[in-house]
């Protein structure tokens, strides 16, 4: 039976063009959606823009554009960076499209069907910055203003407003987390959630009065859809919501949102609250990734120290930029970019660990051994302990992708790349030449091995990179998944290999 596997990154706001952030969570996204077609999935990878809202709007309006063109222009950027880094989404949705206004407006239509949403009026604080609402008590005061605990602006707000009965959800949210455990992850934001959500839940206001740009309130155009309620729609938008499609019926339940810790309780409370107001089953998890700050600072436009994708890719090279993002911190933690930092471990792992093993092993065949892949003999004791090694690391690194660790995932992988060099310095194939040119020759043969199954490891993070390694030692394109890893599929002894070249340069620093 064919597994499936549904992986979503939030869909960007197209307020500014892309920076590290935005394209930290859909790098991780790609990483697993490839690891997972590897791995014999059937992948669904979405991301996409969040076209709509005040804030939007108001950047348009600052641009002296249409919302439409602003929208238009900007999220181009997001699909472009798809391209430059390499992101592999199966789909890329729009909330500006018509198949997401069908969708929005059937589920608010089901919604209202099912006596979920009611209208009143609200009066209190919206942070446009932030597109929701605070209550007084979360608020604190600076230069007379009413900041939000996220550092937002906000505004007073009393407008007619339809609410959404989220107070009715508390204790079935309650009970959803204590059944489902890993439904949120990492742990300790799990267990932020639950309190926030013992703290009481009041009604949301899911609708605005005061601006045109959103999806119109189905039999009430007076009102557009709150923002998020609008936006969260997407991910059953791309699987053919409302229709019973194949594609909702097989990647629903599968379902991976990964967010930035800063929108959680949208993903964790309030989809949830809407999903199971409208009789649809839930997603399977939610993972809330940490923040980028830059040398320790926030990134701001106005500090000047927004670093942008392409100057990562421009000045390191793209399969290093999507190696170091993964590689330095754990998923769930901020991060603080430092170029040092960057510097340091894509040539301490990258060219000295990874590059030098497969860089010395390919140039010694190709002095030593005939240029063409060693025919072994016989396996030592030391060649089996590191074929042991190769067979544990897909178990270990798949664990570690399933609980979106990635940072352990290269951990284990770059441990093998390093058990290997430890191995050449103690067989010394150099010295087996004259003393025993068929033991050298089976030294060889592992190695190869070796490096074959870490290419497959590394397929999903440095897509290009790893192509390389496969091809330097003859590796075909149908030998190039997860059910050709380990010792059961070896590499055909006596292929003619070609030259090596240099995959990892190393980065030198100036001065
Ligand atoms: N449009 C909403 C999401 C709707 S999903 C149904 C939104 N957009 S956003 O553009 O403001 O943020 C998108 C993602 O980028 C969030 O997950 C956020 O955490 C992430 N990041 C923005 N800046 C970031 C860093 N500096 N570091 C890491 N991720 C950051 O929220």
């Amino acid at each position: 039976m064919t597994k499936h596997f549904y992986i979503t990154t939030p869909i960007y706001y197209p307020n500014s063009v892309p920076h590290l952030g935005s394209a930290y969570c859909t790098l991780a996204c790609d990483v697993l959606a490839r690891f997972k077609r590897l791995d014999g999935y059937n992948v669904k990878f979405l991301t996409g823009t969040d076209e709509h809202g005040q804030k939007v709007a108001k950047a348009a309006e600052a641009a002296g554009i249409t919302p439409q063109k602003y929208v238009d222009e900007i999220s181009q950027a997001f699909r472009d960076l798809s391209t430059l880094m390499n992101f592999s989404n199966d789909d890329f949705i729009r909330t500006t499209e018509p198949r997401h206004h069908r969708a929005a407006q059937v589920l608010w239509e089901e919604l209202l069907r099912r006596d979920e949403i009611y209208l009143d009026k609200y009066a209190g604080w919206y942070a446009v910055r932030d597109e929701a609402f605070y209550g007084e008590d979360e608020l604190t005061e600076k230069d007379g203003k009413k900041i939000a605990p996220t550092g937002a602006e906000c505004d007073w707000v009393e407008e007619e407003s339809y609410f959404f009965r989220l107070s009715k959800w508390q204790e079935p949210l309650l009970k959803f987390y204590e059944d489902n455990p890993d439904f949120i992850a990492p742990q300790s934001r799990r267990n932020e959630v639950i309190s926030f959500v013992r703290g009481g839940l009041k009604d949301l206001s899911v609708s605005r009065t005061t601006f045109k740009w959103g999806v119109p309130v189905p039999g009430n155009d007076k009102h557009i859809m709150y923002v998020w309620l609008d936006a969260l729609t997407n991910y059953i938008t791309a699987l053919g919501y409302p229709d019973t499609t194949p594609d909702m019926q097989n990647f629903w339940p599968t379902a991976l949102h990964v967010v930035g810790k800063d929108i959680l309780r949208f993903h964790a409370v309030y989809w949830p609250a809407f999903l199971m107001a409208a009789g649809i089953a839930l997603p399977h998890r939610i993972f809330a990734h940490g923040w980028w700050t830059v040398e320790g600072e926030k990134m701001s436009k106005s500090l000047g120290n927004v670093i942008a994708p392409h100057n990562l890719v421009e000045t390191y090279g793209l399969d290093q930029t999507r190696y170091f993002l993964l590689r330095d911190v754990p998923f769930g933690n901020d991060a603080s970019f430092s170029h040092t930092q960057m510097i340091a471990r894509v040539n301490a792992e990258l060219a000295n660990n990874l590059g030098n093993l497969v860089q010395r092993t390919l140039s010694f065949i190709q002095k030593n051994a005939d240029a063409r892949m060693p025919q072994p003999g016989e396996f030592a004791a030391a060649d089996q302990t590191l074929l042991n090694q190769i067979e544990s690391t897909l178990p270990a690194v798949r664990a570690h992708m399933d609980a979106q660790e990635f940072h352990k995932a290269l951990d284990a992988t770059i441990g093998l790349s390093n058990t290997a060099n430890i191995y050449i310095d103690e067989q010394a194939p150099w010295a087996l030449r004259k003393t025993d040119p068929a033991r050298m020759v089976t030294v060889l043969y592992v190695l190869c091995e070796t490096i074959r199954n870490l290419g497959l490891l590394l397929l999903p993070f440095i897509p290009d990179s790893a192509a390389k390694i496969l091809d330097a030692i003859g590796v075909g394109e149908n030998a190039r998944t997860f059910a050709s890893y380990g010792l059961t599929s070896r590499l055909s002894p006596l292929v003619s290999l070609p030259a090596p070249q240099p995959i990892f340069p190393r980065i030198e620093v100036d001065g």
